[in-house]
């Protein structure tokens, strides 16, 4: 029998831009196969956060229709992206005793079945949450099976008891009722939420860097998101709440222009480590109002990107060192975003 294939969909709302993507599934192979996507600019969005749901609503219209068009298809629901600095996220641990089977002979001990992986994990949730919080993922790090740690699939294992460590993040409902109400404007219902940093991780590291180990920081325009895995388990995630905004904003009060202009000054002729610029090098600002037309040094338009590079590092590090683990430990660093370009 043939088995049907299903089509998916996601969007992710960031401050600067919105990303709708459409794919297939494949049933047989699971691979997921993208039929459509749409890039549009947000509005209504402040570091991470809906601050207009009208402006909202119609960014995720826009960014859902091209991706539509692109696939040929159109689409009532989708999984979300979240972000903002009202996520948390804490290390916690649960932990079941596996009931006797005294058929095989084995003494107390019998074979874990997923039900008992299912149970454990369901554990970890009993944490005691404020009315306006709810979890967002329960992430297992590594089970242990009685004294044998470090185990990541404990299926069929023999135990008496099962713990599990688990990464769980949690967010704010109401910043999640105002991204419903977007979505609903926009006529879509969501699928569920996916932590930003959990996304990028997927999208950017392979399986082997996730074994090894990664820092992963995603630069975006209004958050910075930080995701620390190792063993293929999540050690910890956290969201800086600034961005790349910030070094436009800065150019913009530097040179004395608009926002507009410092924004395209930085993609055309910025660089992050003010020794990599050109000494020799200038860029040209046009006359505007009363003030005539200016030739800058890039090496200086470089000098008041680095300090905000490093602070975005430093934040970024220092959310990292949250992990409970050393990050010595850690072999990769990983940047994405529009802000790591
Ligand atoms: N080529 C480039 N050089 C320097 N900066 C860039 C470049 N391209 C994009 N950016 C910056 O990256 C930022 C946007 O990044 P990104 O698209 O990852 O953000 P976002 O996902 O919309 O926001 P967030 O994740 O914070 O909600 C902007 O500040 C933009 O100026
Ligand atoms: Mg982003």
């Amino acid at each position: 029998m043939k088995i049907r294939n299903h089509n998916i969909s996601a969007i992710d709302i960031g401050t600067a831009k919105t990303c709708a993507l459409i794919a297939e599934i494949d049933r047989e192979n699971k691979i997921p196969i993208i039929k459509g996507y749409g890039v549009v600019a947000t509005k209504g969005i402040k570091k991470g956060t809906v601050v207009n749901i009208e402006e909202v609503s119609e960014t995720i219209s826009k960014a859902s229709n091209i991706a539509e068009e692109m696939a040929g298809t159109s689409i009532s629901n989708c999984y979300v992206s979240i972000s903002g600095d009202h996520i948390r996220s804490i290390n916690t641990q649960g932990m079941i005793a596996i009931s006797r089977d005294t058929r095989t002979g084995l003494g107390e001990a019998r074979e874990i079945e997923q039900d008992d992986i299912d149970r454990v994990i369901e554990h970890t949730r009993a944490v005691p949450l404020p009315v306006d919080r709810q979890i967002l993922h329960v992430m297992p790090q590594e089970f242990i099976v009685d004294e044998q740690s470090g185990i990541r699939n404990p299926i069929n294992l023999l135990g008496r008891r099962l713990e599990v460590k688990v990464h769980l993040t949690t967010y704010s409902t109401t910043v999640a009722s105002n991204l419903l109400r977007c979505f609903k404007n926009a006529d879509l219902s969501i699928d569920g939420f996916v932590l930003q940093a959990f996304a990028s991780s997927y999208g950017v590291l392979t399986a082997n860097e996730k074994e090894y180990g990664a820092i992963l920081i995603d630069i975006g325009s209004g958050t910075i998101d930080v995701i620390v895995l190792r063993n293929s388990g999540i050690y910890h995630t956290g969201v800086v709440n600034f961005g790349a905004h910030l070094v436009t904003s800065d150019i913009a009060y530097m040179l004395r222009i608009p926002l507009e202009s410092a924004e395209i000054i930085k993609k055309s002729h910025g660089y992050a480590f003010a020794g990599m610029a050109d000494k020799e090098a200038f860029f040209k600002i046009e006359s505007s109002g009363n003030r005539p037309a200016r030739e800058i040094p890039i090496a200086r338009l470089a000098q008041y990107i680095e300090p905000r590079m490093e602070e975005f590092l430093r934040e970024a590090f220092m959310e990292a060192k949250k992990a409970d683990i050393p990050l010595s430990n850690i072999p990769l660093l990983v940047l994405t975003g529009g802000g790591s370009l």
